[in-house]
């Protein structure tokens, strides 16, 4: 499935989205593996000066009163409660509302209320669908807004990523990610990004780490964490992280600032915490510098898992869950 994900970030680039209203504030609504797309959407738009923001909640937050933005809601099956909530406060609201699924509630919905609709390929687990959800977020978030047509970016993520794959598990993305999950083993991943592409990547690692290797993993960024997170990695408390992995997500485009912060950092807590590796996006665009960065994560996740003996594909208790409730 991480193999496709160069062909599913080139399928997006030939898309021809439906047209979307016009909108100066998207809002993408999902959760999990197809949420994450709203936080992809985000950093590239921003970078642009494109306001696009996540929300992963039931309903929609108060100031969608005010701004009145435009709801795209994300869901991979089209049955997530909480994204199906926030398109039914849209429709109280009489908001404008686009959608993207491969079918379930939200299409039918989507249909019934004349909702702008994109159907990306089924058949895989939602976080494996990457490329489809974060491609067909950017059409559309473009079709609405002053931001270009994602193609180029598409193009250049999706021949970053297959170079970084290479073929049969010989690219050097794989070989990365071997020597991390070998470092990582059975230690809880900690994985520090920055503003960025990198905090988007930071974030995907974790989640990855949790799902497909069934582990607990925990990201956070720089600045930020020099002024909290720092003080914990403390050599007097190492019995209670002595069995945690640190691993770095480093960008070319990052502040100066930030590169001493993580080079201070480093020198800081490397006797007490320990650093298991460093990753630096590929490519220009940042669309291609976040999927890097990430495509390495989605392998290491794997690794460990299948060093763990454990399959990477099911999440039976986030079933479960949704069952019970
Ligand atoms: C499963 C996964 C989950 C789901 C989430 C929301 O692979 O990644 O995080 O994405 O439970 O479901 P969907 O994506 O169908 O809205």
């Amino acid at each position: 499935m991480i193999e496709s994900l160069p062909a599913q970030y080139r399928w997006a680039a030939e898309l021809a989205g439906p047209k979307v209203p016009d909108s100066t504030t998207v809002l993408v609504c999902g959760m999990g593996g197809s949420g994450i797309s709203g936080d992809f959407a985000q950093v590239v738009a921003g970078g642009v000066g494109v306001d696009v923001r996540a929300h992963k909640d039931y309903g929609l937050p108060a100031w969608v009163g005010s701004i009145r933005p435009l709801i795209l809601a994300v869901s991979y099956s089209g049955n997530t409660a909480e994204t199906l909530s926030a398109v039914d406060a849209a429709r109280v609201l009489g908001l404008d509302v686009a959608v993207i699924s491969t079918g379930g509630e939200l299409a039918r919905i989507a249909a019934a209320e004349g909702y702008p609709a994109l159907l990306v390929p089924a058949g895989l687990q939602p976080r494996a669908a990457l490329g489809y959800l974060v491609g067909a977020a950017l059409v559309m978030v473009a079709s609405a807004t002053s931001l270009s047509n994602p193609a180029a970016m598409l193009v250049e993520t999706a021949q970053a990523t297959a170079d970084l794959l290479g073929t049969e598990g010989s690219g050097r993305g794989h070989e990365q990610a071997r020597a991390i999950a070998g470092a990582l083993e059975s230690r809880t991943a900690v994985i520090w990004g920055s503003a960025g592409p990198t905090e988007v990547a930071a974030q995907r690692w974790a989640k990855q780490l949790n799902e497909n290797a069934k582990t607990p993993a925990y990201w956070s960024t720089m600045p930020e964490l020099n002024h909290n997170e720092l003080v914990g990695w403390d050599s007097t408390r190492r019995e209670l992280y002595g069995s945690a992995g640190i691993v770095l997500l480093r960008d070319e485009g990052e502040r100066q600032e930030v590169s001493r912060r993580f080079d201070l950092t480093v020198e800081l807590v490397r006797e007490s915490a320990p650093i298991i590796g460093e990753v630096w996006t590929v490519g220009e665009s940042v669309l291609a510098r976040a999927a890097t960065a990430s495509v390495i994560g989605d392998l290491v996740s794997v690794y460990v898992a299948e060093a763990a003996g454990i399959d990477p594909v099911p999440v039976d208790v986030i079933t479960e869950l949704k069952d019970r409730l």
